[in-house]
């Protein structure tokens, strides 16, 4: 069946690397535009997998599989940075991949996309490479304390970070990510009090089409992001400053395909980058309702090196507020009939088989005529969701 569209105009079967939320989103975006989708994730029934029949549940790192999935898929999207560049070699040797293996390679260390923005002339947190514990305790000497010690690969939702108070910590968070099995490499940077902390999403597409999305804020509890008002309540100033910078960081990777920038609004106004997502973000789930193109479709259009599409907001306001999982155990919530009663809210739940403290579940969204009002309508719809 997959063999015969192919027949059809334009690309028509676009392959997923990943099968989570972020990918089960980009399935109901392209199913939307008459594009079928193949999915590759290690295990069966997951969120996108469960989604088309082209899932191949044994994951990229069983060669066969990986090849049965190209010969399924016309070109190859990803929805995690974690994949081992030899992999995203292999994808390229068959079909076009985006983002390309060149960008993932700066992006996928830490330490190495910072450098590659501070080398753009774009401002970061001072950051250093750290090799030892010697080297940490330089560090804290020069910049004092708190700073915060980051893997400098496979970081997710804070798993990966750890924020230093003082000299007594300093040996054990260096250990910790170094126990025998695990050691990590690390990178040190400067801890920034921020005003707020800002994000913006940026659509290039290979003929280097650019859309940029409105700066919006995200809230985040224990380095996992809780919620995101859109657009950021800041100045029209610091907003298209926003977005310039993450314009120029996403051309600085060559980056085609969606890209979610986080940033740091400092306490005197300067705006400093955290870090890049090289996928749909967190930052954009707003976007399904609220804008005209989602982070999702504009996603699929600049990988096809389609035209993109408008990211204007079709409301003044707009906030998603995550559903976190609160207990280890099934990733079905309990009270929907209750979340039902709230009117003018969407609901998204993920179809994650299992729950866990702090997982990623599903996400609110609402619209308003201020940023607020739809804030507020979100989250106390999110609320009555109970685990
Ligand atoms: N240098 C820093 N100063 C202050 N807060 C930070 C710093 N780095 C990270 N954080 C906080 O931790 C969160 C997660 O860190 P981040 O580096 O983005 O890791 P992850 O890859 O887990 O998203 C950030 O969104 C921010 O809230
Ligand atoms: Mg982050």
């Amino acid at each position: 069946m997959l063999k015969s569209l192919r027949n059809i105009e334009s690309p028509v079967v676009l392959g997923i690397l990943g099968g989570g939320q972020l990918a089960k989103m980009l399935c109901q975006a392209a199913y939307r535009l008459g594009i079928n989708v193949a999915v590759i994730e290690s295990g069966a029934n997951s969120p996108a997998g469960d989604m088309t029949k082209a899932d191949f549940p044994g994951g990229w790192n069983d060669d066969a599989e990986l090849h049965r999935f190209l010969d399924a898929c016309d070109i190859v999207t990803l929805e995690n940075e974690f994949i081992d560049p030899s992999v995203l070699e292999i994808v390229e040797s068959k079909r076009k991949l985006f983002p390309c293996s060149q960008t993932m390679r700066l992006v996928q260390d830490k330490f190495h996309q910072k450098d590659t923005f501070r080398k753009a002339g774009l401002s970061v947190p001072d950051f250093d490479a750290i090799e030892d514990l010697n080297k940490l305790i330089r560090f804290s000497r020069e910049f004092s304390f708190p700073f915060v010690l980051k893997a400098r690969t496979h970081g997710y939702d804070g798993y990966g970070n750890a924020t230093i108070f003082n000299e007594d910590e300093i040996e054990t968070s260096w250990n910790f990510f170094q126990k025998n099995q695990t050691k990590r490499e690390m990178l040190a940077e400067r801890f920034i009090k921020f005003q707020k902390e800002l994000a913006v999403l940026v659509a290039r597409n290979e003929s280097g089409e650019i859309m940029v999305y409105p700066c919006v804020e995200t809230i985040q509890y224990r380095h996992i992001c809780h919620a995101v008002i859109a657009p950021a309540e800041i100045s029209n100033e610091i907003s298209k400053m926003a977005q310039d910078i993450a314009v120029a960081a996403v051309e600085s990777i060559n980056g085609v395909g969606i890209f979610g920038v986080e940033l740091f609004l400092t306490e005197d106004n300067k705006i400093l980058i955290n870090e890049i997502a090289p996928r749909p973000h967190n930052s954009g789930h707003y976007t399904i309702e609220a804008c005209y193109t989602s982070q999702f479709e504009n996603c699929i259009r600049a990988v096809c090196n389609l035209p993109l599409g408008s990211s204007k907001m079709i409301k003044p306001g707009a906030a998603m507020v995550n559903l976190l999982g609160t207990r280890d155990g099934s990733g079905v919530p309990t009270n929907l009939t209750e979340f039902f009663r709230h009117r003018e809210v969407w609901l998204h739940l993920y179809n994650k088989k299992q729950s866990r403290n702090g997982r990623k579940m599903g996400h609110v969204t609402a619209l308003g005529d201020s940023p607020n009002e739809a804030f507020n309508r979100a989250r106390a719809a999110a609320e009555s969701v109970i685990w």
